[in-house]
């Protein structure tokens, strides 16, 4: 992503900061995995959305109109003997050159600056209850200053949370954004038809996960948005399933959760297919119940409508699905309201995506669903789970865990699918797994 594109969101986000302002913004903590080995370092979304720098041991500071420059960034130092064991540093002068900042300070002066860079604010943007000992230093910080007003100085009275202003940013997503999200979508595309085209009877779960990943990083993303799901038979009933370690069986289906991040942009795709390549009459009934359903919510993806409109669509096929094969009975209006279909259809239709897989954003404004415009990008996910011993459901619907998700795009006239080269429709998937495509 260009830099400019970065400066674009501080000035929009100082723009609504207004002067007399200062957010303070503390990168994420590397986690220890065990002694001195770490988990993989992912910048905060928050703080990377901002600088585009993904160093941990940082912290960004935005003052708006401030004389001496308004992006100031705190970072390690250039270290050569600490950069042979754990990698490059960007150091100070690129975090001015070629980040953007217009200071920048070692992480340990923060102590002795941040104080002064606090004085005379009125206001504190800052993300509070997230880092527990970074809350601590603000509360010093702001203290010190406290301290000081004898001396004529002011000290900040309105703490504002950062979020609340900057996750309404991140909603909207710029061209840039949108082009990082597609680029995730189509290599995730790639790595489902890859898992369709590798599944066998007897293979374990992992082994299919293994091909996903394969795909993932053979394009450059090292990295999963969120644990692949990968479950066969009853374990596809699992919502948030992980373990990926059983056999896959002949006659089963396969459910695959499973998405990319590109350069820190989520993907977030589901698709669920026999094991056996062919689709049993029961299954392609459930599945296509839920394919109506997902096609009626993504239909409702538009602009000017409200963020519940495509669930309530899904949920309306959903229901009239399972009442045509016999597993709800009565009126299609009392079943719904009644929320009949619950047992096996229990999660919502989607979420906002972006940096994050369940991304930031505010879905009810003033006490009302919020309506959808262009720019924002969720998942359309309906799902059908029929769980073993179901009761009064006839044996051979049991064991049936089906979701079909989507990453849509609103766009001025509609929408568009950004996970469109994932095959979808049973001709589609037997196909592709008879190795016809
Ligand atoms: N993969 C998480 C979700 O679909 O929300
Ligand atoms: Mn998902
Ligand atoms: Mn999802």
């Amino acid at each position: 992503m260009e830099r400019k594109e970065f400066a674009r969101r501080r000035k929009r986000l100082m723009d609504i900061m207004n002067v007399g302002s200062i957010a303070i913004l503390p990168a994420s903590k590397v986690c220890v995995r065990n002694n001195d080995v770490e988990y993989p370092y992912r910048p905060d979304s928050d703080f990377y959305y901002l600088t585009g720098f993904s160093e941990p041991e940082s912290v960004a500071v935005l003052i708006p109109d401030r004389k001496h420059g308004e992006f100031i960034l705190f970072c390690r130092e250039k270290e050569p003997e600490a950069e042979l064991w754990h990698g490059r540093r960007a150091g100070l002068e690129k975090a001015v050159e070629y980040y953007g900042a217009d200071d920048a300070f070692p992480i340990g002066d923060l102590d002795e600056i941040l104080p002064g860079l606090i004085e005379n604010k009125e206001r504190v943007f800052y993300n509070m209850g997230i880092d527990h000992e970074f809350d601590h230093h603000v509360q010093n910080w702001v203290n010190q200053v406290r301290c000081k007003i004898r001396t004529g100085v002011t000290a900040p009275e309105e703490f504002i949370s950062l979020g609340h202003a900057l996750h309404e940013l991140r909603l909207f997503k710029s061209r840039a954004e949108i082009k990082a999200m597609r680029r995730a979508a189509k290599i995730s595309a790639k790595a489902h038809i890859r898992a369709m085209k590798k599944c066998r009877p007897g293979m374990k779960e992992y082994q299919i996960e293994a091909e996903l990943l394969h795909e993932f990083m053979q394009h450059g993303c090292r990295s999963p948005a969120y644990p692949s799901i990968v479950g066969g038979g009853a374990n596809g009933c699992i919502l948030h399933y992980t373990e990926n370690s059983d056999p896959l069986n002949d006659g089963d289906l396969l459910l695959i959760d499973a998405g990319a991040e590109h350069d820190y942009y989520a993907s977030d795709i589901t698709r669920t297919f026999p094991v056996n390549g062919k689709f049993s009459k029961e299954q392609k009934i459930l599945y296509e119940i839920v394919l109506r359903a997902q096609e009626a919510a993504i239909e409702k993806v538009q602009p000017g409508n409200y963020w519940n409109d495509p669930h309530d669509a899904a949920v309306r096929e959903i229901t009239k699905g399972l009442k045509e094969i016999g597993i709800l009975k009565g009126r299609l209006p009392s079943l719904i309201k009644n929320e009949a279909y619950k047992p096996y259809y229990m999660h919502r239709t989607g979420h906002w995506l972006g940096m994050d897989v369940h991304d930031v954003g505010d879905y009810k404004v003033n006490g009302e669903w919020r309506l959808l415009e262009p720019g924002m990008v969720l998942t359309i996910e309906p799902g059908l789970y029929i769980r073993e011993h179901s009761r009064g459901v006839a044996k051979k619907w049991w064991n049936t865990g089906i979701r079909i998700e989507d990453d849509v795009l609103v766009t001025r006239n509609g929408h568009d699918i950004l996970s469109k080269d994932t095959p979808k429709t049973v001709e589609e998937i037997e196909a592709i797994m008879a190795h016809e495509i």
